[in-house]
């Protein structure tokens, strides 16, 4: 059966005391709606509508940013979680499937949760993901009849017997979509938070001799955000899960609990990775390369048997081919550096294409930016840059030419030739020891004068 996913996401999170909507704050790099979406996506849904209210231009534009397939909805007062699922209903007009509610600030739901949840909708109308919790606190409590699930009572309208219960509701909840809004039509704001309660449609459901039950899960996947120090608590919970992942595929971590990973992150097996190391968004890393320490990447890719660092940062844009060396104190931004490169030590690589085998020397700068527009250098394969030269953009180094230490590159180099452009030596015979002379007798006589 045909899935779509309605993602609550309307909240204020006024806990974060915060400009930006609570769904917004990121863990690993991406919004926390992106995580609720991206598990969402496991499911293959036919349409996703995401209800937003507070920032809701901002909201919009980050799930579009993710996927262009997104209905956004307005709910534009926050009367509750089943005042929010109503709101999709015309943008579900027709739609003949399951309904799964996430919520925005929910980022970790395993998509294997939510294929048990599918299944287990084959014979049941509606599927509640519970969880066991160390401490129920103010979750809502699933009341259970044996395997059958007989109501929510929300916590604070619940009695003490009902607060004894340990199964907890996630907020996730499956049905189809057209039974959950017809029981939605069934809920009023009669309960002691004055809401909406998207929970209330179990009791009607069973009233109306329909069948509800709970698939549950572990109590790290439901963990919602409401506060920094949760978020922090987040991004801890998915740093481990993403360093034993990696190992899990074949990466070395030297020290694991210092290196950051991305939501998006991909490194290929064998390759080492040395402590302190952070992969920003967008980076993939191929088989067997090294990425030394203290370095920083972000919209890179590297590819096998290169070596990135000790203390390199890699920009948007960074596309090593095999075997490439990049070493300490290097920043590359948007340049392909081809195979079997190298650039080593203290040096601005931008918005330029190095050839193959080419040796970068110490402290080159492509100087690409003239305060208005960004220029293209383009160094060819086998060439030589001598160290401490200055490219200035547009400039095109020919293949196996070379530029002498210290030049400021200009104009072209033509294949096969040698740029110079600084100013001649000349040596002053006996000039130095004649000044050291003059020098330190001045500091003499300075003293007797004391
Ligand atoms: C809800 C559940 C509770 C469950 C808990 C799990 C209800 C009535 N209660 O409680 O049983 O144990 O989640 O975390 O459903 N939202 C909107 N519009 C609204 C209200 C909420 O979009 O009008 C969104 C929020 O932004 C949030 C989510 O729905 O993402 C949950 O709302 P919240 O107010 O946090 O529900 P809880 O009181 O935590
Ligand atoms: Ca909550």
């Amino acid at each position: 059966m045909a899935v779509s996913l309605i993602i609550l996401a309307a909240g204020k999170g006024t806990r974060m005391q915060s400009d930006l909507p609570k769904v917004l704050h990121k863990v690993a790099g991406a919004p926390l709606l992106i995580h609720a979406m991206k598990s969402g996506a496991a499911v293959e849904p036919e349409r996703s509508i995401v209800v937003a209210g507070h920032g809701a231009q901002a909201v919009e534009a980050a799930a579009r940013d993710w996927s262009d397939d997104v209905d956004v909805v307005l709910q534009t007062e926050q009367l509750g979680t089943g005042h929010a699922v109503m709101q999709a209903r015309a943008a579900l007009e027709g739609f003949d499937g399951d309904a799964i509610v996430l919520y925005g600030d929910t980022p970790f739901i395993q998509p294997e949760t939510l294929e048990a949840m599918i299944a287990a909708r084959a014979n049941t109308d509606v599927v509640v993901l519970g969880f066991e919790a160390a401490d129920p606190g103010r979750y809502g409590r699933l009341v259970m009849d044996g395997d059958a699930l007989q109501a929510i009572t929300e916590f604070k309208d619940a009695d003490e017997a009902t607060r004894a219960i340990n199964l907890c509701n996630s907020g996730v909840i499956a049905a189809k979509a057209d039974v959950l809004f017809d029981l939605l039509d069934g809920v009023n704001d009669d309960n002691a938070a004055g809401e909406y309660y998207l929970t209330d449609i179990i009791a009607i459901a069973r009233t109306r001799g329909l069948s509800a039950g709970v698939v549950r899960c572990d109590e790290a996947e439901t963990m919602g955000i409401n506060s920094r120090p949760e978020l922090a608590v987040a991004e801890a919970a998915f740093q481990v899960r993403a360093r034993a992942a990696a190992m899990g595929n074949g990466v070395t971590l030297q020290a694991p609990d210092t290196v950051y990973f991305s939501h998006d992150t991909y490194i290929g097996a064998d390759t080492i990775v040395e402590p302190n190391v952070v992969f920003a968004v967008g980076v993939t890393v191929e088989n067997d390369a090294q990425i030394r320490a203290f370095s920083h990447l972000e919209g890179c890719h590297v590819s096998r048997g290169s070596v990135v660092g000790p203390y390199a940062r890699l920009r948007p844009g960074a596309e090593l081919a095999e075997n490439v060396k990049i070493g300490n104190f290097v920043e590359i931004k948007n340049a392909v550096i081809d195979a079997g490169a190298k650039v080593n030590h203290l040096s601005y690589i931008g918005d330029a294409h190095v050839g193959e085998r080419s040796n970068i020397g110490a402290g080159t700068i492509t100087c690409n930016y003239d305060g208005v527009f960004k220029h293209k250098t383009t160094i060819g394969a086998d060439v030589f840059v001598g160290s401490n030269t200055m490219l200035v953009a547009p400039v095109t180094m020919g293949d196996e030419s070379m530029s002498a230490t210290g030049t400021v590159v200009t104009r072209d180099v033509p294949a096969g030739d040698l740029a110079v452009g600084r100013a001649r030596q000349e040596n002053k015979a006996g000039f130095a020891r004649r000044m050291f002379e003059k020098l330190k007798s001045q500091k003499a006589n300075a003293r007797k004068g004391a």
